[in-house]
């Protein structure tokens, strides 16, 4: 079909069926109005993008069009892929660059991406690390920037925000505060940062998929800093989203609180696993096994390994200095994950939706610091209010 012709086509847009009877906000940019028109292409795509009217609809057409094709996706890969759910990808833009004068991890320049020194340490390290006060400082100021980036990053979640648009903020904010982007060529991660919108478990490429109204996305921040990493993510509320998504949301963020308050020396690792899974089991939603916390100061990942489900084989003891994720991604219907044929983006199996929340904690005496804590509130637990995560 020629552009022309598709305008034409697409200038009839019709009402539709919003996901979940929701209401929704119109799509041009600065608009703001409810909206209750559906572009064609979009709903073929299991987009739920609305526009307020014809005029609104046509104003932000060229724009808007350029988000139905993807010429440099891996929409080849995905051919004949089933999806389980309505996601679908989205074009995703040229990796982006970090100023020499950063310092780099050790995989930012390796072709596949790979961290030879995590690699080496899964060989030859004897245990948990136990951080010195010098180390510690460090990670506690890449924890701090991180936080700060997810703050601003999260502030800009809006109806018609692209996942790019995310990570461009989170890219920016973090150079300018002289960190490199840990996700950034991890095993040749393409982006500097995760969103994971509904479905998605974890390991969401950014790419320009406007969010819509009634979503829920997850920002993952991660920073090299001076040397050490720090790690934390949240879940946003986009717009009116329904109630089941909600309970959601705030379950994965309760089940982390659990875990948290669960967290002092003598504590082990694998017992954090119960804390989680009471707090899910009664809200009626399920723990991803797939993916872990995790052990991180001078490594990205390192020991210990964080299970967040119960009944786990986990090894080790919290001990004072230990610096470590905990990182509950839980869904609202089974907990079974699959991999999009991108090879990063993990979603539910039955296409439920999932939600997570992270800290980076260092072990004190009698608990836990939240090095990633929200700045001005408690470093040793966390409260959970709808309007800290409303947009
Ligand atoms: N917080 C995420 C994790 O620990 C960050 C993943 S970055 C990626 O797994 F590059 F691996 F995607
Ligand atoms: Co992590």
């Amino acid at each position: 079909m020629s552009e022309e012709s598709e305008v034409e086509a697409e200038k009839k847009i019709e009402g539709g069926e919003g996901a979940a009877g929701a209401a929704h906000t119109c799509a041009s940019p600065g608009c703001g109005k409810p909206a209750k028109l559906a572009c064609p292409t979009c709903l073929k795509l299991g987009m739920s993008t609305r526009f307020c009217g014809q005029d609104c609809f046509k104003a932000s057409w060229n724009d808007h069009k350029s988000v139905h094709v993807s010429p440099d996706t891996p929409s080849a890969v995905f051919k004949n892929y089933k999806y389980t759910g309505m996601l679908r990808p989205w074009r995703v833009t040229k990796q982006r660059t970090v100023p020499e004068e950063i310092l780099q991890p050790d995989y930012a320049n390796h072709p596949g991406g790979e961290s030879l020194e995590e690699q080496k340490s899964k060989r030859t390290m004897p245990g948990i690390p136990v951080y010195s006060e010098e180390e510690i400082a460090g990670i506690r100021a890449a924890c701090r920037i991180g936080r700060e980036v997810l703050d601003i990053a999260g502030n800009a979640v809006a109806v018609g925000v692209t996942g790019d648009e995310l990570d461009r903020i989170v890219h920016d904010e973090t150079v300018k505060r002289g960190a490199y982007p840990s996700p950034l060529n991890y095993y040749r991660f393409p982006k500097s940062v995760c969103t994971s919108v509904n479905e998605v478990i974890c390991h969401g490429i950014p790419d320009e998929r406007p969010l819509q109204d009634g979503d829920i996305v997850n920002i993952d921040v991660s920073v090299f800093y001076n040397g050490y990493h720090g790690d934390l993510n949240e879940t946003f509320l986009v717009g009116n989203v329904d109630k089941d998504s909600v309970r959601l949301v705030e379950c994965a963020y309760n089940a982390l609180s659990a875990a948290i308050n669960a967290s002092r020396p003598g504590t082990l690792y694998k017992d954090l696993g119960e804390h989680i899974n009471n707090v899910v089991k009664a809200a009626k939603c399920s723990v991803v096994t797939t993916y872990c916390g995790h052990g991180i100061g001078k490594l990205f990942h390192t020991a210990p390994n964080v299970p967040h489900y119960s009944n786990n084989k986990a090894k080790g003891t919290m001990q004072k200095g230990h610096i470590f994720t905990i990182e509950p991604m839980i869904n609202l219907g089974q907990y079974r994950d699959v991999l999009w044929p991108d090879n990063w983006t993990a979603v539910t199996a039955d296409g439920s939706r999932s939600a997570q929340f992270e800290h980076t904690m260092l072990v004190t005496d009698t608990g836990v610091e939240l090095l990633t804590g929200r700045i001005g509130e408690p470093a040793d637990r966390i409260v959970w209010t709808r309007e800290k995560f409303q947009r």
